[in-house]
Formats: structure tokens, C-alpha cells, sequence
């Protein structure tokens, strides 16, 4: 399969009273392929998380449509969507809002496994949920813990376990270490890369940080208003950036570029020895 895996086509969105309706998404397209690492940046309330919503079916859009494996979900047969719901996973913001306090990590994790019935048997659940809680780096030991005796990092790499444990193809990731402690977002930023290469997942990945998205990412969309301002390869569009806005973003956050770095120093260094 060469085409994307996953796409959006005019996604349209709005809130409020059908009079005073405001338009948050706004004709957002887009596609991520097999192994491939789509950013998605923008400022807050530039409408990012409805389009992933959207993408996902938490939201409803008002237009446009969603391709999985080129075919509209829109006219998919039961069959194709309950495996793009199972192929689709999603990783949250907040892993203290997105794990039931109420629930086991074993139950956490399985819970895809029995909606799916991926699992033949109460032994082939739990040995799942072993093998996916041993690839984020946690251990059989803690699976009848309830989520409030985990810090915040390990609280994501259950939330990472449990999208894993149904195999899924695409993970859509929305800001998943902005709520965590900055001495543990590179652990979970390299985890997630980690399952992407191993896995050979596609992945769409919110962030705010705009140097993680240079390093992770080899396609990024730029959203203002809910509109797509500007798309492409990564490196093109932080090189060359077109829109202004994109401009402004890039200028508000430097970004380390040691190539940039050595040829300025290279440069300078030249400045000096021909005065
Ligand atoms: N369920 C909702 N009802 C009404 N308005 C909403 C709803 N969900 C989102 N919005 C509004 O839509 C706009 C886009 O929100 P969204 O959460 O998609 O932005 P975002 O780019 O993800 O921002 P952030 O970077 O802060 O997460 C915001 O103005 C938000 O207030
Ligand atoms: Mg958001």
C-alpha cells in the first residue's frame, strides 16, 4: 500500500448558534502514509484539535470527508469502519483526564482488546496487555493499579500502551507530552518515535513546540483560524517558510539549526580574518 493511509478532504467545522455559528475548522485537507510523521502547529485555538477530533469522529464534521486507505469513510461498509477504529488510535493531551481513575492499567489497556474482540481468551488479554505495557517500558507488575499512583510520564506511556494494544496502523496525537513535566517529554517524544519505527506507524502529531516538530516530523501543516496556511516537507517549510504567519511562528520560537550555526560561525570567522 504506497498511497496515504489516512486523509482529510475540506474538513468544516463550526460552533455555536446555527445565526452566530463560528467557523473553527475551515476546508483543512490533508493525508499521512504508511511510516510517515505529519506536525500539525499553530497557535491555541487555531482549531487543531476539533480537525483531529473531526478526523477521529469524537467531532462530527459539518463538510468534508475522511479517507482511510483512499476510500471515504463516509460510504465505508460496516466492516471497514470498525477496522478504521481499530487501526485509528489517539493519544491525549492530559493523562490525567484521559484514564478512567476508576479502572485498572489491565483494564485501561484491554478495554480496545474486547471492543475489538482481538483477544481468543482472559489469557491472551492479559499477555497483550504484558507485551504492549513491556514495549512503552512498564512490567506485568503493575496491572491492577489504579492510575492515580502514576506520575504524569508514566501515566502517558499507559495511554500510549493502550492505543498500541489493539495494533492499530495510525496514531493521531494531540500535544502528547505538553502537560508533562519537561524532564520527561523527551523520554515519551522518543518512546512515541521509538513505536513509530518499530511499528511502522503513520502518525499526526499536534505540538507546540516547534523545535520537537522539526525533529520528529517529516510533513507539517500550519493552521491560523482554523484554515491550513501553509503545508509541505518539514524542512522546506521551516527553511523557507512562505506565509507570514508561519514567519512569525518560526521567529517567536528559535529554533537550533547547527548546520545554520556553522555556516554562520564559518561566515563570521572569514568576516574576521578578512578585516
Ligand atoms: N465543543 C466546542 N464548543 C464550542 N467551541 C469549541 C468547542 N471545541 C472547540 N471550540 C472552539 O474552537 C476553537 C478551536 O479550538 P481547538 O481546541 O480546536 O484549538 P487548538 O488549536 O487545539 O488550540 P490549543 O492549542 O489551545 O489546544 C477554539 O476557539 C475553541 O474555543
Ligand atoms: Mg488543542
Amino acid at each position: 500500500m504506497s498511497g496515504p493511509i489516512l486523509a482529510a478532504r475540506g474538513l468544516t467545522k463550526s460552533f455555536g448558534p446555527r445565526r452566530d455559528a463560528r467557523r473553527v475548522v475551515d476546508d483543512v485537507s490533508f493525508s499521512v502514509g504508511p511510516g510517515a510523521i505529519l506536525g500539525i502547529v499553530g497557535e491555541s485555538g487555531s482549531g487543531k484539535s476539533t480537525t483531529l477530533r473531526c478526523v477521529v469522529g469524537l467531532e462530527r464534521a459539518d463538510a468534508g470527508e475522511v479517507l482511510f486507505d483512499g476510500v471515504p469513510l463516509a460510504g465505508a461498509d460496516r466492516e471497514m469502519r470498525r477496522s478504521f477504529r481499530r487501526d485509528v488510535q489517539m493519544v491525549f493531551q492530559d493523562p490525567y483526564s484521559s484514564l478512567n481513575p476508576r479502572m485498572t492499567v489491565e483494564t485501561i489497556v484491554g478495554e480496545g482488546l474486547d471492543i475489538h474482540r482481538a483477544a481468543a481468551s482472559k489469557q491472551g488479554r492479559r499477555d497483550r496487555v504484558v507485551e504492549v505495557l513491556e514495549l512503552v517500558g512498564l512490567d506485568a507488575t503493575i496491572l491492577e493499579r489504579f492510575p492515580r499512583s502514576f506520575s504524569g510520564g508514566q501515566r502517558q506511556r499507559i495511554a500510549i500502551a493502550r492505543a498500541l494494544a489493539v495494533g492499530p496502523r495510525v496514531l493521531v496525537c494531540d500535544e502528547p507530552v505538553s502537560a508533562l513535566d519537561v524532564s520527561v517529554q523527551a523520554q515519551v517524544v522518543n518512546l512515541l518515535l521509538d513505536m513509530q519505527q518499530q511499528l511502522g506507524l503513520a502518525v499526526v502529531f499536534v505540538a507546540h513546540d516547534l523545535a520537537l516538530v522539526r525533529h520528529l516530523c517529516h510533513e507539517v501543516m500550519v493552521m491560523q483560524h482554523g484554515v491550513v496556511v501553509e503545508d509541505g516537507a518539514c524542512a522546506d517549510v521551516f527553511d523557507r517558510p512562505r506565509h507570514d504567519y508561519t514567519k512569525s511562528l518560526l521567529a517567536a520560537i528559535p529554533i537550533p539549526d547547527p548546520e545554520r550555526d556553522r555556516a554562520r560561525r564559518a561566515a563570521a570567522a572569514v568576516d574576521r580574518r578578512s578585516a
